[in-house]
């Protein structure tokens, strides 16, 4: 089916509340949620919370309470941020859903008759916050070589997954397809550590005397499922999920593979090596395509709670609103490197790029539409060249706005959001200096009303368009936009392409003026 868009975020282990980082990337799969039925495709946004292993059970067990207990109060950490983030997933995948531990037993049943599993003696270094094993020459002074913290000896017979016999063929696979693992540095990444290392057996099971917290092996009651194994999953389970919903698809359709796994690029080798060959030994397509994003840090800093500078969104969006800390994370920084939040940086693109630029463009055009024309859209003269009107100025701004479509799709597909907004912001400054060229208030003194109404009718119309390409990042800012502008059209109605065509607002609406869009923000 050529027409569906599935995306996926990491699902978010419930140990802890979500914070400027789990939104980020939650922000990013919205935005090509959203882009992406905007062009009229069907799109499944799947979303959710990791809920077993050991890291979950320790931080259960100092709450004193049951891990599914302590689950089930964090997860509407999650659900409640993603409403306040205006975030519209279809599905919220927990790991503990029976329909997932119903999906996981059957893939491993599979994977043992296969002949893909197998029971061995184990020892090694576990890291419990990466809930993962090192080996002897991995571990750095008693600490796990990634999150630098303590690790623990452990001998115990385990039952493994044969991954080490799929490194060729992941090795052929990532360099065959050059957009399998993006960005590029990330793939890089990927196909040095299979060239550099030899891959060995994944350890997929845990014994039930040292956790119980997992989902039972089908083949041996004696041990539960490996975290990473279970969460991978979700992807492919999730899937299921969809009978019987308005995403349910014909027999011969199938919503597997997904068009992007939206993942940060600390989850990239349990993404691109364990469960790209997981899916090659269950004989199930791969996804079309991992996108690994960069780290925010804060004043510098990796987040974290010691040094007290972990970055809540809900507080952010309380303080300066939902829109603005949507715009902000995807502008700031190029989607797939580093970046550093501080508040003054976000104070900085309100005040300049959504106060100034665009939310006055907005509040001076529909002042003006009021003061001369009572309020209501004029009708324009032709934007005819040798007509009586001289509208040069007003072509360009057109232009200027129906060339958005080319490179925004093309970079919408890229991923590469904050270029996608540069193109917009193009259009935005293209608008800005139509206001100062032609000064519309010396029309009106001069009683230039033709001219007048060619202008206004111009900036309307490219604040409508605007308004249409900003909705994936911008959804209720760009829905006010519509609404003073009394577009009689709804923005999750409408389709991108046809929606951008100039020339669809109606002269003779009357506008809504309302309150300011973005006010300014005085002092941090
Ligand atoms: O790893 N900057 O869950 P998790 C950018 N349950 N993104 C960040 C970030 C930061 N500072 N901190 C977190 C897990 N993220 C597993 C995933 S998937 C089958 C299982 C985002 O709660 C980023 O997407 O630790 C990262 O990959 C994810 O949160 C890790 O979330």
């Amino acid at each position: 089916m050529r027409n569906k868009f599935f995306i996926t975020t990491p699902i978010y282990y419930v140990n802890d509340i979500p914070h400027i980082g789990h939104a980020y990337t939650t922000v990013a799969a919205d935005i090509l949620a959203r882009y992406n039925r905007l062009k009229g495709k069907k799109v499944f946004f799947l979303t959710g919370t990791d809920e077993h292993g050991q890291k979950v059970e320790k931080a259960a067990q100092e709450k004193n309470r049951s891990p599914k207990e302590h689950a089930d109060l964090m997860v509407e950490n999650y659900k409640t941020l993603w409403a306040k983030l205006d975030i519209k997933n279809d599905i919220f995948i927990r790991t503990t859903d029976t329909e997932h531990v119903r999906t996981v037993q059957s893939l491993l049943q599979k994977l043992w008759e296969k002949g893909e599993i197998e029971k061995r003696p184990y020892s090694g270094w576990y890291c419990i916050p990466d809930e993962r094993f090192w080996t002897d020459k991995e571990v750095v002074n008693g600490n796990c070589p990634d999150c630098k913290r303590p690790v623990e000896h452990i001998a115990e017979e385990n039952y493994f997954f044969l991954m080490s016999k799929y490194q060729e063929r992941l090795l052929k696979y990532i360099d065959e397809n050059p957009y399998y693992i993006l960005p590029e540095t990330r793939k890089n990444e990927v196909l040095g550590f299979l060239k550099k290392n030899r891959l060995g057996d994944l350890c997929i099971s845990r014994p039930k005397h040292r956790l119980s917290w997992g989902i039972p092996l089908p083949f041996d009651d004696g041990f539960v499922t490996y975290v990473w194994f279970d969460a991978l999953v979700n992807y492919y389970s999730a899937t299921k999920y969809l009978a019987n919903t308005p995403l349910s698809l014909a027999p011969e359709e199938d919503w597997w593979p997904p068009e992007h796994h939206l993942i940060g690029k600390d989850i990239l080798i349990t993404h691109a090596i364990y469960w790209s060959s997981m899916l090659m030994a269950l004989e199930l397509s791969l996804p079309q395509n991992i996108f690994a994003h960069g780290w925010w840090t804060v004043g510098g800093k990796k987040m974290s709670k010691s040094f007290s500078n972990v970055v809540d969104p809900n507080k952010l969006v309380d303080k300066y609103g939902v829109d603005t800390f949507r715009y902000f994370l995807f502008r700031e920084v190029p989607f797939g490197l580093d970046g550093d939040f501080s508040d003054q940086a976000m104070i900085k693109r309100i005040n300049t790029d959504l106060a100034n630029d665009l939310g006055n463009l907005l509040n001076r055009t529909l002042v003006m539409i009021e003061k001369y024309f009572k309020g209501k859209i004029p009708q324009p003269p032709p934007y005819d060249i040798n007509g009586s009107v001289d509208v040069l100025r007003e072509i360009h701004l057109k232009n200027s706005v129906e060339n958005i479509k080319g490179d925004f799709d093309d970079l919408m597909e890229k991923l590469s959001f904050g270029h996608g907004l540069d193109k917009i912001w193009d259009a935005i400054n293209d608008a800005n200096k139509l206001i100062e060229d032609e000064a519309p208030w010396n029309l009106w003194k001069t009683n230039n009303i033709d001219k007048l109404s060619s202008v206004l009718y111009t900036l309307a119309e490219a604040l409508r368009i605007i308004a249409l390409y900003l909705f994936p990042f911008m959804p209720s800012a760009a829905e006010k936009m519509w609404e003073q502008l009394n577009v009689e059209e709804k923005l999750t109605k409408i389709n991108l392409d046809t929606g951008a065509r100039w020339g669809r607002l109606k002269p003779g609406t009357t506008i809504k003026k309302g309150a300011a869009l973005f006010p300014r923000i005085e002092k941090g």
